[in-house]
């Protein structure tokens, strides 16, 4: 990322929200849950499968995680009522986790068994490192009685490898992504070659290991390396799957599907949009061109 990009990055938790909104409504399906079904419907007519995350993170109140598990009841049925190709994706934060792990892991169970009868499947989002190892408790306990969970590992994080090893002793399901929260080095790698590395080797590791992957990038050359692995292990389609975000390198999203392979996006709905915004538009490379361009233009508009 250039020197301007990092600044402008930096700045945009003081950018007043409406300007962020504008700029981050490419990463949000929209406030609704129609807004979601709409994209999802239209992204599977396309090709893709999708993942749906109900935006939203740290509760304060408990009672707010009653009310996301409601929404993630009607999306489920939305969903199987619709004939959608698309599961959900849940951050634990927004079911009580860190306020009350009881009550989380008594909602994650509720909504994981809806889901089996309903033939679909729940992926646990992966947050900041203070709650790595209370993420992986909770989702090694729900992965004791249900074959429909699956969880997330970030390559950043030195203890991925050790993480990844328990993984596979409990045959989990696992999408494998970079990480986007910002880790001081004592825990991450901060080296994006460093990173990459490792993500390769998680990924053989999981692979080789006989896992279902959820191959999460939009980095051009991890997704060929990813190829040349499965090529190697001689791979069926339905071993593994690509996933990427909605509004980023759709261009890549379609050649991955053209070239034979199977593809996931997760979409974001709601109205809790600005944090996950501004870690994603923190990671567009262009967001300062973006941003520098766009206030010209309203300059013009104005003279
Ligand atoms: P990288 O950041 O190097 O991006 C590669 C290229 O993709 C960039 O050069 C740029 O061209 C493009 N690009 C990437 N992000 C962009 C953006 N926002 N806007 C425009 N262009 C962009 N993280 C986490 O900590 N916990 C989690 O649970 C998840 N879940 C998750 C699900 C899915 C489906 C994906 C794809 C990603 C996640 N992530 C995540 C986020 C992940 O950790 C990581 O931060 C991003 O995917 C960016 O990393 P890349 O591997 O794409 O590489």
């Amino acid at each position: 990322m250039s020197v301007i990009n990092i600044a402008i990055a930096n700045m945009l938790p003081f950018i007043p929200k409406p300007v962020v909104g504008y700029f981050a409504k490419r990463y949000i399906a929209g406030d609704k849950l129609e807004d979601a079904i709409r994209v999802i419907s239209e992204l599977n007519d396309e090709g893709f499968m999708c993942t749906v995350n109900i935006l939203g993170e740290n509760i304060k109140k408990i009672e707010s995680a009653v009310n996301y598990l409601q929404r993630y009841k009607e999306i489920l049925n939305e969903l199987t009522e619709k004939k959608l190709d698309s599961n959900i994706s849940i951050k634990m934060t927004q079911m009580g986790m860190g306020l009350d792990d009881k009550v989380c892991l008594k909602q994650m169970d509720e909504i994981i068994q809806l889901s089996k009868k309903e033939n679909n499947f729940v992926r646990i989002d992966m947050e900041e490192s203070i709650y790595t190892s209370k993420t992986l408790e909770i989702h090694s306990k729900l992965a004791k009685k249900h074959n429909n969970v699956g969880i997330v590992i970030q390559a950043y994080l030195r203890r991925s490898e050790s993480d990844v090893s328990e993984l596979l002793k409990i045959k989990a399901g696992v999408r494998l992504c970079k990480g986007i929260y910002v880790e001081p080095r004592e825990i991450a790698f901060k080296d994006r070659e460093n990173i990459r590395l490792n993500y390769t080797r998680l990924l053989k590791m999981l692979l080789r290991g006989g896992r279902y992957v959820g191959i999460a990038t939009h980095d051009e050359r991890l997704v060929y390396e990813a190829y040349d692995i499965i090529n190697e292990m001689g791979l069926g389609k339905e071993e593994y799957e690509f996933q990427m975000i909605y509004g980023v390198n759709k261009e890549m999203g379609k050649k991955i599907l053209a070239d034979g392979h199977r593809l996931r996006i997760y979409v974001p709905y709601g109205e809790e949009w600005l944090a996950y915004s501004i870690r994603r538009l923190k990671e567009n490379p262009d967001i300062a061109g973006h941003i520098i361009k766009n206030i010209l233009s309203f300059n013009n508009r104005g003279s």
